[in-house]
């Protein structure tokens, strides 16, 4: 099987976006990224397509009446570059029912919290404020209801003494960058199957839709209970 033709959408830094460009130049990667989308001229992330040579078009919502002529235009683009599986990463619109139901169990969102907690925004201001002990990421299928869908891969994050949201935050950028390509490597590899609204890998293996923040393995992580 040839590699997975993968589109990635985007709205801002693309930091996720390098991620998967930087997997995706192992020549065993099952996927390739063929194509950027970004509703936002200004996004950095076109910039780190061009980079990587990856052709990265601008369909900016503002330039269209409806959702539905947006999306056309992004329908457009993808099936242009023979699209067949959309990661969106950091892609702040939301997408319709019918849009969703195209791309039904072929895109994924990566979202920074252990969902189902914390669907929306401001995820680590809420963590912060819960007084939640861990937090991290989350990679799953889109459907219509935002930041929900099948639970494809997570990464988990402590929330240290002292933490603030930007700290936090980038700390569980940090795991996304690791978790978003290997759930995309396991899409793309044909491993991934949905049943029920539920994810189950071809032969899994005990830990295998679970990324660990390398801070778990490092003290005061292996400490023990008598410090
Ligand atoms: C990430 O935190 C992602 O989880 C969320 O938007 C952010 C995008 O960051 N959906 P980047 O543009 O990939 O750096």
């Amino acid at each position: 099987m040839g590699r997975r033709a993968t589109a990635v959408l985007i709205s801002g830094s693309g930091t996720n976006l390098q991620a998967l460009l930087d997997a995706a130049r192992a020549p065993d990667y099952p996927a390739a990224v063929r194509l950027v989308i970004s509703n936002r001229p200004d996004a950095f992330g076109l910039e780190r397509a061009r980079r990587a040579g990856v052709p990265a078009v601008v369909v900016d919502h503002r330039a269209f009446e409806t959702r539905a002529d947006f999306e056309a235009a992004i329908e457009d683009e993808l099936r242009l570059a023979g699209i067949e599986l959309v990661c969106l990463a950091g892609f702040m619109r939301i997408l319709s029912a019918e849009f969703c139901a195209r791309w039904h169990n072929r895109a994924l969102n990566i979202h920074p919290s252990l969902l189902p907690a914390y669907r929306g925004l401001h995820t680590h201001e809420r963590a912060l404020a819960d007084g939640a002990a861990i937090t991290g990421c989350t990679v799953h299928f889109v459907r219509p209801e935002l930041d929900a869908g099948p639970i494809l891969m997570q990464g988990v994050v402590p929330v240290l003494p002292g933490d603030d949201a930007e700290v936090l935050r980038r700390r569980v950028l940090e795991v996304e960058h690791l978790v978003y390509p290997r759930a995309l490597a396991l899409l793309a590899g044909g491993r991934v199957r949905v049943e029920g609204e539920r994810v189950q890998l071809i032969d899994e293996q005990p830990g295998e839709r679970l990324v660990l923040h390398p801070a778990f393995s490092a003290p005061p992580f292996t400490r023990s209970h008598r410090g």
